[in-house]
């Protein structure tokens, strides 16, 4: 498939997490051993709630597929509370028919993340790319922990978060931004463009603005996400609320 990214409207979020929790069973009933690409964030926190409830019930299995998280906060470890992974085992892993080795993540507590990146790219790679990688969208337009700067990331890399990305995810960190890690790890932006297809899902209000810049805007590493309009096989997932800025022309 090729094209511009498509994108599909839904009434509200409940609605868009039933449709993407059907396009992931689609995927995995036609490839069990399917490999995902995972975000965190507010935004897939009821797709997983549905994902979880389907694999509970027996009507999707999961269990030779395999994952691979976005990112995650450098300088704590697996069993912080605020860590990624600590919310991929409450949201999903903890509910899921899934083997902890099939589930991977960055580890933010590598003394060596330069060799902590490299490994995550090689074992992309050994697991044969991702075919479907799901992604949320910072409301200053980052995808993964891909900040707006003057140039992007190819490969998986250590990077500076913004003020907007801390205070955005300060809800892990017992509401305060200053606790949030400075720093994180994530893959990179052509990291996220080798995924075979790629759906991002975005929600409310807030981001209703940013996203209507990165479908109808140039492509600018000032807006991350926007370098999607060339992949080729995206779906854009909203809910009303953040399509409001956007008109299908
Ligand atoms: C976080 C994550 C992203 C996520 C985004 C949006 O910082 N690194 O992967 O997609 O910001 O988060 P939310 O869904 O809470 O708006």
């Amino acid at each position: 498939m090729s094209g511009p990214p498509r994108i599909s409207i839904f009434a509200d979020e409940r609605a868009l997490a039933r449709a993407l929790t059907d396009r992931v069973a689609a995927a995995l009933a036609a490839t069990p051993t399917l490999v995902l690409g995972l975000p965190t964030g507010r935004t897939p926190v009821l797709f997983y709630e549905d994902l979880s409830s389907r694999v509970e019930r027996g009507a999707v299995n999961l269990s030779r597929a395999a994952t691979f998280n976005l990112d995650e906060f450098v300088g704590i470890t697996a069993e912080h509370p605020g860590s990624f992974r600590h919310f991929m085992n409450g949201h999903l892993f903890s509910r899921v028919n899934l083997a902890p080795q099939r589930t991977h993540f960055l580890d933010g507590a590598a003394t060596d993340t330069t060799e902590e990146c490299a490994r995550y790219e090689r074992e992309i790679a050994a697991a044969g790319g991702i075919d479907l990688q799901i992604l949320g969208l910072g409301t200053n337009g980052h995808i993964g922990f891909n900040e707006p700067a003057p140039a992007l990331e190819a490969r998986t890399h250590r990077v500076r978060l913004e003020a907007e990305t801390r205070a955005a995810n300060a809800q892990l960190f017992a509401g305060d931004p200053e606790q949030v890690p400075a720093e994180a790890l994530s893959m990179g932006i052509a990291t996220i463009l080798q995924a075979r297809q790629i759906v991002l899902v975005a929600t409310g209000t807030p981001k209703a603005a940013i996203v209507e810049r990165l479908l109808r805007g140039p492509i600018t590493t000032d807006l991350p996400g926007s370098i999607l309009q060339v992949h080729g096989d995206v779906d854009v997932m909203l809910d009303e609320a953040a399509a409001a800025g956007f008109r299908i022309s």
